[in-house]
């Protein structure tokens, strides 16, 4: 290519990425332009990688622009929530036919991706903050799923009733691991936990470990739930508090290896963890 095309070809591919990655409609654009270079292979890599995915089912999310808004980290999708997503599509038999609560739901898009993905009979989306509850049952329902009441009415919890559809029984519930009960949490019946970007203070570790610690009594079938947290590994100590909590309160955990396929763009850096913890 001429050096004039090359610069043309990257100011089409470009603009494109950055609309694209902002979620900007794009009523006129030059499309058969934008078509021609993306043929020749020549554009951005990350641009490419997310057109060339297999496209499956999609979940739309309505999120804030701002990382803190409403004096919450809850509006916007952290990366783990999207690395754990990743790695619920790779290993949908940790959650079909299960009871799944997650703590610390934010924007939903990891639960949003399980329901549609993994067959969970039951999926509880939780958190503490209103703007961010009413935010996710927009979410859920913005992508068809139906909302039932919260699960932990006990005339109302999961086991209650046969479901006899093939979508999940999807609920959202006001939890604030600061004040909730050990029966308020027993009520959920959860086979499995699931929780991402949620250890960023030494308090949120602190209530966190808590909350799990009296999870790990709510036996179902004589059995403890397992849990999965994912997290972006930002400071060591944060890490090292998480496991060392988890230690003092006997709850033994592993780190579940890397994943494989890179489905969402996020940044490709930065260093995720995700701990199985044996209730
Ligand atoms: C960094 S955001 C992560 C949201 C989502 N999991 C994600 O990864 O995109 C942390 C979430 O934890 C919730 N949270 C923080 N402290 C909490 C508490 N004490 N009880 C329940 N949820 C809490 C916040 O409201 C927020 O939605």
């Amino acid at each position: 290519m001429a050096p004039e095309e090359t610069a043309e070809a990257e100011s089409v591919l470009q603009s494109f990425e950055r609309r694209f990655l902002a979620a900007r409609t794009l009523r006129y654009f030059p499309w058969q332009s934008l078509e021609e270079k993306l043929r020749d292979s020549s554009g951005p890599e990350l641009l490419l990688n997310i057109l060339q995915k297999p496209s499956g089912d999609s979940v739309t999310l309505s999120e804030s622009t701002a990382i803190v808004s409403h004096g919450t980290t809850g509006l916007v999708t952290w990366d783990a929530a999207l690395y754990l997503a990743e790695w619920a599509i790779e290993n949908p038999a940790a959650f079909a036919h299960r009871t799944v609560l997650e703590l610390g739901s934010g924007a939903g898009l990891t639960g949003l991706a399980i329901c549609k993905t993994c067959c969970p009979s039951t999926y509880v989306f939780s958190d503490c903050h209103s703007c961010v509850l009413e935010q996710l049952r927009g979410n859920i329902l913005l992508n068809g799923l139906s909302l039932e009441p919260d699960t932990t009415d006990p005339e109302r919890h999961p086991g209650h009733n046969a479901h006899d559809t093939e979508s999940p029984r999807v609920t959202v519930a006001q939890l604030d691991w600061d004040v909730v009960t050990a029966p308020e949490l027993a009520a959920f019946r959860p086979d499995v936990i699931i929780a991402a970007d949620v250890l960023y203070c030494p308090e949120t570790v602190i209530s966190l470990v808590r909350v799990l610690q009296r999870l790990s009594a709510c036996l179902k079938d004589q059995q403890a739930p397992e849990a999965y947290i994912a997290f972006t590994v930002r400071s060591p100590e944060t890490c090292w508090l998480f496991t060392n909590e988890l230690g003092q309160v006997g709850i033994p955990w592993e780190a579940v290896p890397h994943h494989n396929q890179k489905l969402f763009p996020y940044e490709e850096h930065s260093d995720m963890a995700i701990l199985k913890l044996m209730l």
